[in-house]
């Protein structure tokens, strides 16, 4: 008997150990990646007591449930009205619409009709603008000496553009950047937090009757850009409606500025703290790609997501129950050995970084060709145009979106 209490007792310890709300330590925050590498090597299909979750984090594991479970998670309103949380009805209305949240055939529908309206010229007429764009952020501070990589450069840069890529005037990107964070708050963490749920609840009410606006707007007099394009894309007679429209624009906001801004930040905090990758970038410029190839892999902006088991199954060799919810690590998976040698090292010239940034399968991405161009335009700006960059002493802080990877505030200098 009291042997049996030692092996529960040990277990329970274990599991503690390995649950991700340690995510909630701001050690642990700073550094998730030992946290990973245990859970990888003692459990890696694990059952998060805690979360009341499977949580996968061998490459292979995630690969698989990226593939083949549901994307279908987020509740409807009706189940949040079993669980006595009718009022939160608003946000389950449009998240339910939203692509990231749907499996096939729903899901192929609304990905299809999206990426018509999203061609890859979109991105390529982009380009000399984001070079614009980041320019005119840098004149700003160069002459000053120093600057904050994250609100001088890295929020900014992908506000500007999702804006432009939207269709909607410049003038309202401060108001888009606070919706888009507030959103992004709710996607990125397991955690529901009743005191910010009022927030949220009226972060939705006003995104969706801004754009409900645009869009009587944009049919009055089109604009150039996506959501005029969401709007007349057709495929055999079939349209978006307009709170599909309003949904999926919502989403790729969200989608579209905090990953990237994460990028940007993650992205120079691991250049200096690797200076021969500088001194390499600054010797062949043309590495730029594969560099932000393996930023992606090493401090992943989005670090995990959610799915369901799609029926009983065996993953690992744990058996998962049908509509059970699965945490895929991909920031995990990005440092899985069986896939990356050395997977620890950051190194620019790494090949066949066939990293899970992005995700995979039919989620993949819907933006990543946008993501890159910022990201590799920013990074060959920056160490062109500020050649010494260095980071001024002080604590880093990361944000507490648990999901979402990323810093408060990334203070360096030109000297
Ligand atoms: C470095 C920047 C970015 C990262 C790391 C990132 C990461 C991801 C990941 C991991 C997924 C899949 C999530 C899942 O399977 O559950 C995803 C999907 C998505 N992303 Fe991104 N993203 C970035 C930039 C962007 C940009 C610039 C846009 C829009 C312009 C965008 C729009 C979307 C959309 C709409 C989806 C949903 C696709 C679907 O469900 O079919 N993302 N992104």
């Amino acid at each position: 008997m009291v042997h049996a209490t030692e092996t529960l007792s040990r277990r329970d310890r274990n599991d503690a150990n390995l649950s991700l709300y340690h995510l909630l330590d701001p050690d642990i925050l700073a550094n998730p990646y030992p946290l990973f590498q245990r859970l990888r090597e003692t459990d890696p299909v694990h059952w998060d007591v805690f979360l009341h979750a499977w949580v996968v984090t061998r490459y292979a594991d995630v690969l698989e449930v990226l593939h083949t479970f549901s994307a279908d998670r987020t509740p409807t309103p009706t189940q949040l009205q079993h669980l006595g949380l009718s009022h939160l009805g608003p946000i389950a209305q449009l998240m339910v619409r939203q692509m990231l949240f749907m499996d096939a055939p729903a899901h192929t529908r609304l990905r299809s009709l999206a990426c018509k309206a999203f061609a890859p010229s979109r991105v390529e007429a982009l380009r000399r603008h984001i070079q614009d764009i980041v320019d005119r952020l840098l004149d700003k501070v160069l002459p000053t000496g120093s600057m904050d990589i994250m609100s001088d450069l890295a929020e900014p840069l992908p506000a500007i553009v999702t804006a432009e890529l939207l269709g909607v005037p410049l003038s309202d990107v401060p108001q888009l950047k606070a919706w888009s964070a507030d959103f992004a708050e709710m996607l990125g963490n397991f955690q529901h937090n009743p005191d910010r749920a009022g927030r949220m609840l009226q972060t939705v009410h006003q995104m969706s009757a801004y754009f409900q606006k645009a869009i009587e707007q944009s049919r009055e007099e089109p604009r150039e850009g996506l959501l005029h394009s969401f709007l007349s894309t057709e495929a055999s007679g079939d349209r978006l409606s307009d709170e599909e429209v309003i949904a999926n624009t919502i989403i790729t906001m969200v989608g579209g500025q905090e990953t990237t801004t994460n990028l940007i930040g993650n992205g120079v905090l691991t250049l200096l703290r690797h200076p021969h990758a500088i001194e390499a970038l600054h010797d062949e410029p043309g590495l730029i790609s594969s560099a932000v190839e393996e930023m992606l892999r090493y401090e992943s902006p989005s670090q995990h997501t959610a799915r369901l088991a799609p029926g009983d199954c065996t993953l690992g060799g744990k058996t998962i129950a049908k509509r059970q919810a699965v945490i895929a690590v991909m920031a995990a998976a990005n440092r899985d050995p069986e896939r990356f040698p050395e997977p620890d090292r950051f190194d620019i010239t790494r090949k066949d970084n066939r990293h899970l940034a992005f995700g995979y399968a039919a989620h993949f991405c819907f933006g990543a060709p946008l993501a890159r161009l910022e990201g590799q335009i920013a990074f060959e700006t920056l160490l062109r145009r500020a050649p010494k960059l260095q980071l001024l002493p002080g604590p880093l802080v990361w944000r507490t979106n648990l999901g979402l990877r990323g810093l408060n505030s990334l203070r360096v200098s030109f000297a």
